[in-house]
């Protein structure tokens, strides 16, 4: 069995992070007060005592909410910096993080402020630490296509700093079909493309995603398993998944961890990976989605480590750069 010790030892790749999703209570609290914005709690506390829920719609509707305490670009910063020092301790050493621009920009918000504030912070942690990085945009599905596409015209300006586009917020009833323009402008544009699909919407959705939006990766797709010739597909064709479990737990995709499919996957020989999601809500970071593996499922050092390398290989790492972990 894999334990903590064997698993922090391993470099890793992180490749689905909301960044958003990072904000700990403790931070939450003091831009609330930085920034002189209401939060309807009055302590740390409440905070994580709210962090009860039952479905996705449940957990994004007080992410959202979360996310209202950032206004500057130091804000971006200071949050950024306090994943990177997460990622630094469970030696997570190259990270691909989503962020949420609409979330930022419907509040007034400018983009540019938001992507200069992660920005910095992922080269502050390059240069003293060595830890690569990219951005990925991603558009908030239960807002109209239009709206994704504004937000992708939006970022012309920055493009430099952003590797690809995903496609996050509530599944159900926003498939991905919703999005296939802009996900061809991305294209176009020489962007990156992935999206969360079968997380809880139907295996039907991981279809879409990778026939209408060409994507190249999988956010979740855990509900692959309800489809044998989606999971034969994502082998031949090596889609990777990039799974969250304690994610999937914290949301009751699955009532318990030892129902979770990950190893199923990886031993049926799909590229699954092991990732936080937004590990201030869901309990914790990559070493710990690695360690519930071992404590509920029983994986072993050899899956583990092939969980960490399968991270590296589904990274957008060039061939040389994977080279140097695989
Ligand atoms: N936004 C942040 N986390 C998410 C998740 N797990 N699924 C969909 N949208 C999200
Ligand atoms: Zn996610």
């Amino acid at each position: 069995i894999a334990d903590l010790d064997f698993i922090k030892a391993l470099p890793k790749a992180e490749l689905h992070l909301h960044i958003e999703g990072s904000l700990e209570p403790e931070l939450l609290f003091e831009l609330s007060r930085r920034n002189n914005i209401g939060i309807p709690f009055s302590s740390i506390d409440e905070i994580r005592a709210a962090y009860k829920f039952h479905n996705l719609q449940s957990f994004l509707d007080i992410y959202y909410k979360g996310a209202s305490v950032l206004i500057h670009e130091q804000d971006f910063y200071d949050l950024t910096m306090a994943y990177l020092q997460r990622c630094r301790e469970d030696n997570v050493v190259h990270t691909e993080i989503f962020f949420d621009p609409q979330t930022h920009t419907e509040r007034g918000i400018d983009i540019g402020v938001v992507i200069r504030g992660i920005h910095r912070a992922l080269k502050a942690a390059e240069s003293e630490w060595g830890m690569s990085s990219q951005l990925i945009l991603c558009f908030l599905r239960h807002l109209s296509e239009e709206d994704a596409i504004a937000t992708l015209e939006s970022a012309k300006p920055h493009l430099e700093f952003i590797k690809g586009v995903g496609l996050d917020s509530s599944e159900l009833g926003h498939p991905p079909s919703k999005f296939q323009k802009v996900f061809a402008m991305a294209k176009a544009l020489g962007l990156e493309r992935v999206a969360h699909a079968g997380e809880e919407g139907p295996a039907e959705y991981i279809r879409e995603a990778l026939d209408l939006l060409e994507v190249s990766r999988i956010d979740h797709g855990v509900r692959c398993v309800e489809d044998e010739t989606l999971i034969e597909r994502l082998k031949e064709q090596e889609i990777p998944l990039t799974v969250c479990p304690l994610s999937n737990t914290a949301l009751c995709v699955y009532d318990d961890m030892s129902q979770h499919p990950i190893l199923g996957l990886l031993e049926r020989g799909l590229c699954v990976t092991v990732n936080a999601d937004d590990p201030a809500y869901f309990g914790g970071y990559v070493n710990r989605n690695y360690l519930a593996l071992s404590e509920s499922l029983g994986m072993t050092r050899e899956q583990a480590k092939r969980l960490a390398i399968n991270s590296f290989k589904a990274s957008y790492l060039t061939d040389s750069e994977k080279q140097k972990w695989i």
